[in-house]
């Protein structure tokens, strides 16, 4: 294995973290083709070891799965008639606006003659941004675990990778269904996001598909979704994402007690082509937050947009950084953090997240989030 470290430019494929016009020049140029086509360059790997329950933590995973599983069908109630103006009512004006209403101050600002209207329009249109990237990042974990199923070596894994791949079906099931019924005018897929999942898939290494799917963007969703449950009284999206997290929490944890046993076996300079991974997949998902598909939609100039939020200290972005919230003691769980003399450290220190390393890790704590198995036990005892 080569120990040739890589180069910010070459991670990044720019020369600084915050480049604007590096930033800028990433765009989706295909929203109109209905087919995207990705080598996905891996092994396809029979085991004859059958014996089931060789990995205990996987096994137990794996017979909790079976058992949680849900119908999106049936278990939501879509007879739920949904405003899009009130499914963040809590919020409303420039605080509708998340992290886009510190820059309203601002001399320069798009959004210094934004009036009520106009932030309640950004706030509807950010959420069916929100709720399109769930579904196309949905659709990247379906096909990501599919491809664990062929590509892990331990039937443990292979097992309840089959189960995740049932859950993300159900998944992108859902939130396309709620986008089309009930908050209708989708977003096509954030150009950053459409590279990273991209990028996974195109790694041959069965670990890096674990890594950038499992940890990175599952962590990621999984504090999203979690906000957007907090945030919303909509009685369909709250169950909705309950029933989501429920699944979700399981599948970080998978990502964890796999990747826990492999890491452990590997050299510092494999350690480090695994940082830069992880490193390149926190950046790509920072940069999907710009949502620049929204500005376009607006007509606010999504350039100005971008340059004002990379200007804003890394501390004031508090949504932004909290979604990070899941990663980072993953990372740490991993030994990510501190291996390869803690490069990993220093690039999350720099991008502002390092703070989380000692929250809650989540390789148990799908049993605190089972709300499928709750709602049963209390429908049974009723
Ligand atoms: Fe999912
Ligand atoms: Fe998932």
């Amino acid at each position: 294995m080569s120990t040739e470290f890589r180069s910010d430019s070459d991670i990044l494929g720019r020369a600084s973290l915050d480049d604007l016009d590096a930033i800028m020049d990433i765009s989706n140029h295909d929203v109109d083709e209905v087919i995207h086509t990705v080598k996905d360059n891996a092994d396809a790997i029979f085991t004859w070891d059958y014996e089931k329950g060789a990995r205990p933590a996987l096994n137990k995973l794996y017979e909790k799965a079976k058992g949680a599983q849900w119908n999106g069908e049936t278990d939501l109630d879509w007879s739920i008639e949904v405003d899009p103006s009130q499914v963040l009512s809590a919020l409303s004006g420039s605080n509708a606006a998340g992290p886009f209403a510190v820059l309203a101050e601002h001399p320069d600002s798009p959004f210094k003659h934004f009036g009520d209207k106009e932030w309640d329009e950004l706030a509807v249109e950010s959420l069916k941004w929100r709720m399109s990237q769930f579904m196309h990042g949905e659709q990247g974990a379906l096909i990501c675990t599919a491809k664990i199923v062929e590509t892990v070596p331990w039937i443990d894994a292979k097992y309840y990778a089959a189960t995740q791949v049932m859950d993300e079906a159900r998944h992108v099931e859902v939130f396309a269904k709620y986008l089309d019924e009930k908050l209708p005018g989708t977003y096509p897929i954030n150009a950053h996001l459409k590279m990273l999942l991209d990028d996974i898939i195109e790694d041959s290494r069965w670990d890096m598909t674990y890594l950038g799917m499992q940890i990175m963007v599952e962590g990621l969703a999984l504090a999203a979704f979690g906000f957007m449950y907090q945030l919303t009284e909509e009685p369909l999206l709250k169950q909705l994402l309950r029933y989501v997290m429920s699944d979700e929490a399981r599948h970080v944890a998978f990502g964890v007690l796999s990747l826990k046993e492999y890491y452990a076996e590997l050299s510092d300079a494999e350690m480090r082509e695994r940082q830069e991974f992880a490193f390149e997949a926190a950046v790509r998902m920072r940069d999907r937050f710009l949502q620049q598909e929204v500005w376009d939609r607006m007509g606010v100039d999504k350039r100005k947009v971008t340059e004002l939020l990379l200007q804003v200290p890394k501390e004031e972005m508090i949504f932004q950084q909290l979604l990070f919230s899941k990663i980072v003691p993953n990372c740490k769980k991993l030994g990510l953090l501190d291996a390869a003399d803690g490069w990993l450290r220093t690039r999350f220190e720099e991008i502002g997240v390092i703070e989380f390393e000692d929250w809650a890790d989540t390789s148990d704590e799908y049993l605190a989030f089972d709300a499928v198995s709750a709602d049963r036990a209390a429908a049974a005892g009723a």
